[in-house]
């Protein structure tokens, strides 16, 4: 898949994400089945990890739940409520374990305990309990904030409003959800009062425990297993599985499928026992959620943004189906790629009907992989033909399969268009991308379009009251268009010199202008790192635009290094595609490639002035930037047309330098590079506690460098840094550094 591939594949998942988030969270009536919503998650988190650049600004990673419902008060959680990472097969959970022993450096033979337990179908509640009595009850939310529930949870038997012998503070969080039987006659009572009926027990637990009368919670059958905690004024016990038998202990239910594994083998051996009994448990569960037992460990682990480092919840596969292929339409995406999707028949598939899956990208159609290998054993997808629908924790909803034997007679191969559909320029397939992109630039409407959306979109320009919707409009508008970024912040001078006023339009009003104009006044003053990121630039996702923010500080002064750095970048693609060329002339003739180093050949061979190669050298060593964002940056800059855009747009801005990383740590704000062998601790586990500080950490030593902290065998950096009078501390040292904060 090509990066512009997965960008609008991003997009569609967000979408797809968002609606299926808030008919599920908001409106407790879900339109599409877990195990879909579960693989759409997966398939972007599998995106975001592989194109890290394409992050989005609404990312549905980023969501835990959703904002919480009007009707309740909202409630802060002090701890968190996380999700889980998801693994779908045995590969993801020995890679879980393999990920864990890697940061934590254990070898793979040394004893790690996990727990396993079932993942239960319901939502989650926090219970605060404060000097043993039950204060609080909260929904997870956004997983910051969620709803006051306390009368709701206080009607719910399993809940103890009253513990003896509890920490001061012991926050206890589990998961409410309702059994077959009493979902069964729920339903049957509802019918019978002529009631909504609830889709399945989840939903129907969700609905009942969200209820603003709590005398209507109180006749619905809900339970409650207590798994894991929040804010504590006093260790439960050492270990995840001594932590549950405390809270048995305090008198709540925990589930009696929890148990201790040694090791990926016997979490995969419990996944079996659980899954075998999943039929007769009498509750839904859709997985089985592993922990890591020592909590010394799970401190170590710490979180990702969302999710714990130290567990992970195995999912149970998901279902498959056949339908006709019915056409297959062409999207075309913010950077241009031509995203081919699969129309169907519609078909069920688990209990949700399908209508629409990915077909990736025109090798995919065509059968074959990114390298020129076989997928489906090479049989290619045609419209017409009889396809698989699969849509367990893979790709969903995709096209898997095909069926040979019920290929009609007409078919003919897919011929993947070579222009645009939207703008009818050219659609070229460059070297090592398998997408096939629009050369169109900002001349095709629908590049036009879908960078606009993300320029206003909440990580970007965030403008209220222009979302995708009213970018369409003002898009197709003749008298009051708006075509490029600048146009948003003529718009009101625009409409005061029209006759036809904005809010004498159907849909629009005195107010409703008003507070468009103000919304977009109050804009005009951006930070630089929201700036970079909205002009939508292939590959600058939200946390390399920050970072491009914080290394050149000011738009004008980046806009110079772009100009600087063209030549430099120009001969690095050259170089590149060099070394792409002769990787291939060497795979061809079965030797190995004489790959020189991509970065000096920039500069040998080619006359480029010494100021290039310092500012491409400068931009490309930004940590997480890298060759290819670099270049993309320089290609953006240096395209006419964008950078009109760019420089018409920068006339009505205040742009704002980023903020001085707080002084609140000793290593904030400094740059740090790790060399050598850490003993005490992974170079990952170092690299994510060093930027919790604030620090930034860079793979190589430049002048730029604050701290090197070199452990044994530490080679050409240590010497770098030397003459670079870099002050460098071993790793001891840096500990001290650290833990005196
Ligand atoms: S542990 C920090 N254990 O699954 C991790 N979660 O997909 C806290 N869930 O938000 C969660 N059964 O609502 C955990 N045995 C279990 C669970 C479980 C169900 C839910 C929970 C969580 C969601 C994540």
């Amino acid at each position: 898949m090509t990066p512009a591939q997965a960008e609008a594949e991003l997009a569609r998942l967000a979408g797809l994400l968002k609606t299926a988030n808030d008919a599920y969270y908001q409106a407790d009536e879900p339109q599409i089945s877990d195990a879909e919503f579960d693989a759409l998650k997966r398939r972007n988190a599998e995106l975001e990890t592989r194109f890290p650049g394409l992050k989005r600004a609404d990312s549905p990673t980023e969501q835990v739940g959703a904002q919480p419902a009007e009707g309740f008060a909202k409630v802060a959680h002090p701890v968190r409520m996380l999700s889980l990472g998801n693994a779908f097969d045995e590969e993801d959970v020995i890679g879980f374990d393999t990920g864990i022993r890697k940061y934590l450096g254990l070898s793979s033979d040394a004893p790690l305990a996990y727990t396993a337990e079932p993942k239960i179908d319901g939502l989650s509640l926090s219970l605060r309990y404060e000097a043993g009595e039950l204060k609080r009850a909260a929904t997870r939310g956004d997983g910051s904030v969620g709803e006051n529930v306390t009368a709701n949870a206080r009607t719910i038997a399993d809940i103890p409003t009253r513990l003896s012998d509890a920490p001061d503070v012991l926050e206890v969080r589990g998961e409410v959800y309702m059994s077959h039987a009493d979902f069964a006659a729920l339903n049957a009572r509802q019918a019978e009062n002529s009631g909504k009926q609830f889709a399945n027990p989840r939903n129907a637990a969700a609905g009942s425990l969200r209820q603003l009368d709590a005398d209507i919670t109180r006749s619905r059958p809900l339970r409650f297993f207590a798994y894991a905690w929040g804010e504590l004024s006093a260790p439960l016990a050492d270990t995840q599985m001594a932590a549950i038998e405390r809270l048995a202990a305090l008198g709540f239910v925990t589930n009696p499928l929890t148990r201790r594994c040694e090791g990926a083998q016997d979490m995969l051996e419990q996944y079996r026992q659980i899954e075998n009994q999943r039929a007769t448990l009498g509750y839904d569960i859709d997985g089985v959620v592993y922990k890591v037992d020592d909590l010394a460990l799970q401190a170590r682990l710490g979180f990702r943004s969302t999710t714990p480092r130290w567990a992970i919840a195995h999912k149970f596969p998901a279902e498959l189906a056949w339908t006709r292929l019915e056409a297959i339409d062409i999207q075309v995406g913010r950077t241009g790629a031509l995203s081919p999707v699969a129309r169907l028949s519609p078909v069920t598939v688990g209990g949700v009907v399908v209508s629409n899956a990915t077909l990736h990208n025109e090798d995919y159609i065509a059968g074959r992989d990114a390298k020129g290998g076989e997928i489906r054993n090479g049989k290619d997808i045609r419209i017409g033909d009889w396809v698989q629908v699969y849509r367990a924790g893979d790709v969903i909803p995709k096209v898997a399969d095909v069926d040979l034997s019920r290929r009609p007679d007409e078919t003919r191969p897919y011929v993947f268009p070579t222009r645009c559909p939207e703008c009818g320029s050219d659609a070229i397939r460059e070297e090592g991308d398998s997408a096939r992109r629009c050369s169109g630039g900002l001349i095709c409407p629908a590049q036009a379009v879908e960078k606009l959306k993300h320029f206003v979109s909440r990580a970007a320009f965030d403008i209220d009251g222009l979302g995708a919707r009213q970018i369409e409009m003002f898009y197709a508008d003749d008298v009051l268009p708006i075509r490029t970024p600048a146009d948003i912040f003529t718009l009101q001078a625009r409409d005061e010199q029209n006759l036809a006023k904005l809010k004498n339009r159907e849909g629009w009003g005195d107010t409703s202008a008003r507070n468009l104009f103000a919304a977009i006044a109050d804009k005009r003053r951006i930070p630089l790192a929201r700036l970079i990121f909205a002009l939508g630039i292939r590959h600058v996702g939200e946390v390399a635009a920050r970072d491009l923010a914080l290394h050149y500080r000011d738009w004008d002064a980046m806009a110079r290094a772009m100009d600087a750095a063209r030549p430099a970048a120009l001969a690095c693609r050259a170089a590149d595609a060099a070394v792409e060329a002769e990787r291939i002339a060497a795979a061809a003739q079965g030797r190995r490639a004489r790959i020189k180093e991509t970065r000096s050949t920039v500069v040998e061979g080619h006359a480029i002035p010494e100021a290039a190669t310092v500012a491409w050298e400068d931009l490309i060593g930004i940590d997480g930037v890298g060759i290819t964002l670099g270049a993309s940056l320089s290609d953006a800059f240096a395209n006419s047309e964008e950078r009109a855009a760019f420089d018409a747009l920068r006339n009505h801005l205040t742009i704002l330098p980023p903020n001085a990383p707080s002084a609140d740590s000793p290593v904030a704000g400094k740059t740090v590079v790790f060399t050598g062998t850490l003993e005490k601790m992974t170079r990952a586990e170092a690299k994510a506690r060093a930027e919790a500080l604030g620090a930034k950490v860079a793979g190589s030593v430049s002048a730029k460098t604050d701290l090197l902290v070199a452990g044994p065998g530490a080679g050409s950096k240590a010497k770098k840094a030397a003459d670079l009078g870099i002050e460098t501390l071993d790793e001891d040292g840096w500990l001290a550094l650290i833990d005196a904060t």
